[in-house]
């Protein structure tokens, strides 16, 4: 890094104080690879992607966004399946970011992510991508078959909710996609101290890097 970002380190300083630690990650790697496209699997109601976009155009003029939720098309049993949360609307997030944001390209894209993310297809490989939709194993894994197709060697994917239990992971979480990538990838779990309650367990919860080798 030649000089420091000021809003870099806002970010930082800010998580590094709070509960949501492990996301500080997000925007050091940001930083690193000053990507020109990001892609968000779950953008709930637009905060980490409005942050992730402001870094990225102090690094880039703009910066192509995909975000993908099921936004309004949520229901209480995929809320329950996925271990999730209630998104906003796909109007008020497109609202809110391509005001806040209007060089860059903003594109949502609703629906389930086993459907839309299969479908999806860009002409440029995507620089960075967070996985942090649906928390089932049987989402995550299919997010991640379908995100492999949109990186190449340069491109950083970040999954999070890697957690420490051995058990709640055979249902929830990326650890027994991350715990069995293939050779061709290589994965770090990022430093954290976020505890996570799940069936009333507290459970360490982190951020993982994943490259092609
Ligand atoms: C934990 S929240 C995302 C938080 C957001 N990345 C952030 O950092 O602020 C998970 C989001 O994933 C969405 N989601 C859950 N299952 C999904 C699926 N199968 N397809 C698409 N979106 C899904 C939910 O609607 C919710 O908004």
């Amino acid at each position: 890094m030649r000089y420091i970002n000021l809003k870099f380190l806002l970010l930082w300083l800010k998580y590094s104080l709070s509960k949501y630690s492990r996301y500080r990650y997000l925007f050091k790697f940001i930083v690193a690879i000053k990507p020109k496209s990001i892609l968000e699997i779950g953008v709930y109601k637009g905060k980490r992607s409005s942050e992730m976009i402001d870094l990225a155009q102090s690094l880039n003029k703009k910066i192509q966004f995909y975000g993908f939720d099921l936004f309004e098309k949520i229901t209480k049993k995929k809320i329950k399946i996925e271990f999730s949360k209630n998104p906003s609307s796909k109007k008020e997030i497109f609202k809110m970011l391509s005001q806040s944001f209007p060089k860059s390209k903003i594109k949502l894209i609703g629906g389930n992510t086993i459907t839309t993310l299969k479908r999806f297809k860009t002409k440029k490989k995507i620089d960075f991508i967070f996985i942090d939709g649906g928390h089932s194993v049987k989402t995550i894994k299919k997010d991640w078959q379908n995100v492999k197709k949109l990186i190449n060697k340069k491109s950083i994917v970040i999954f999070d909710d890697y957690y420490s239990d051995d058990k709640i992971s055979r249902k929830f979480g990326s650890k027994r996609i991350i715990d069995n990538l293939e050779k061709k990838y290589v994965a770090k779990i990022l430093p954290s101290s976020d505890i996570v309650s799940i069936k009333n367990k507290e459970i360490l919860n982190s951020l993982v890097l994943v490259k092609i080798r």
